[in-house]
């Protein structure tokens, strides 16, 4: 078992990483000081496959445990899941010391841990992240929320969870897609942050794809440490936190532009880190040669490169739209060489859209 620590004063926590931890979960949950009263929340998919494992673990060392199930997909990451949650947590009768368990992906994770933010003004909760993306990005860091009506993340809270138990045993049912989108955000570590690790990365595509238990460990261990060291420096995304977005600017508008539909989130990523690096290349920022390696990686995980055709004003009017923006122009990340980022306000994002080969 690795363990990586999130230094945040006061809040700090442990990310423990192993192949079947889930099993010890009772064990490390008993080392914090709760109730025993717990609630696993969970998805109707996610519930199939570890629940009853989880739970038996649990009450082993002693939980009474309860558990809500809610509906998969994003769809369902909203303010009535939410009421819900609540409703069951207050017939429950919890506490301000009971603990909730964020069993699943980044959407499970997020609305429990907003629900864990707000219940009687915050209870304890743990992540047990079971998808990549979960494992690597959203898990850590302590971001929660729900999505509203008029836009995803609108309504959350920065509230960090008292451990997070990654079980990579669990990423052998996820489908190739999901899979594919956490190892997007892996490959962004690398190419932003660590230079070294974006090799280690590019020499071991065959690997990461098999799923490789040794490799895929040690690439969730070195994301969480990255992710970790950032989240340390700026929890509240003032700053330098915002790194975290590369690729995310031109993703989010690939994937507001087609409608959520024709890319999952980690190939809108995919296609947005290799226009980034088109785009910080033609400043001057990088040479050709790493526009080359971030792309050639990108592709040999199966990932797309290029931007879908619409117009350019399209582009501009999403991004402007996005919560990036700030006076008129965006704050974009770019990649210096690789392993390193500058974040630059951009105001002629014609240009910037046209390097990428959007517009004439
Ligand atoms: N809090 C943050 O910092 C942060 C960062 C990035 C993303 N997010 C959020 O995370 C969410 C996306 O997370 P996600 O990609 O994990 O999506 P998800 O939670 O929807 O999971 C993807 C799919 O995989 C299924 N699944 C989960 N684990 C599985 C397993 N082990 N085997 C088989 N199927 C499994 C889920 O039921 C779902 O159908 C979004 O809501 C996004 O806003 C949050």
């Amino acid at each position: 078992m690795d363990t990586v620590t999130v230094g945040i004063v006061d809040r700090g926590y442990d990310i423990y990483i192993g192949e079947d931890i889930l099993t010890k979960t009772g064990c490390l949950c008993r080392r914090h000081n709760t109730g025993r009263k717990a609630a696993i929340i969970t998805n109707t998919v996610v519930s199939g496959l570890f629940l009853e494992h989880l739970k038996s673990v649990l009450e082993e060392a002693g939980f009474t445990v309860y558990t809500i199930e809610i509906a998969d997909g994003e769809e369902h990451k909203n303010l009535d899941t939410l009421k819900v949650i609540f409703d069951r947590l207050i017939e429950f009768g919890f506490d301000r010391s009971s603990l909730l368990l964020a069993l699943g992906g980044g959407v499970v994770g997020d609305i429990t841990g907003f629900a864990a933010a707000t219940f009687l003004r915050g209870v304890p909760f743990v992540q047990l992240p079971t998808t990549l993306l979960a494992q690597v990005d959203s898990s850590v860091g302590g971001k929660t929320g729900v999505n509203h009506e008029k836009g995803k993340n609108l309504i959350g809270a920065f509230y960090q969870p008292r451990m997070v138990l990654i079980d990579t045993a669990t990423l052998d049912s996820l489908p190739s897609r999901e899979f594919l989108s956490g190892l997007a955000e892996i490959v962004k570590y690398g190419i932003v942050l660590d230079g070294e690790f974006f090799e280690f990365l590019s020499k071991n595509v065959d690997n990461l794809l098999k799923r490789d238990k040794s490799c895929l460990g040690r690439a969730i261990k070195r994301s969480c440490e990255i992710k970790a060291s950032i989240v340390k420096q700026d929890e509240k995304e003032t700053g330098l936190r915002a790194v975290l977005n590369y690729g995310h600017t031109l993703g989010h508008a690939v994937e507001t532009l087609t409608g959520y539909k024709k890319f999952s989130h980690g190939e809108a990523v995919a296609i947005g880190m290799a226009n980034a690096a088109k785009i910080s290349e033609s400043m001057g920022l990088s040479s050709r040669s790493d526009t080359e390696r971030i792309c050639a990686t990108i592709k040999m995980l199966g990932l797309p490169l290029a931007l879908p055709v619409f117009p350019s004003s399209a582009y501009i009017d999403v991004m402007l739209h996005d919560k990036k923006m700030k006076d008129g122009g965006i704050r974009f990340v770019l990649n210096k060489g690789i392993g390193d980022f500058r974040i630059s306000q951009v105001d002629d994002l014609h240009r910037l859209l046209k390097i990428s080969g959007i517009g004439d």
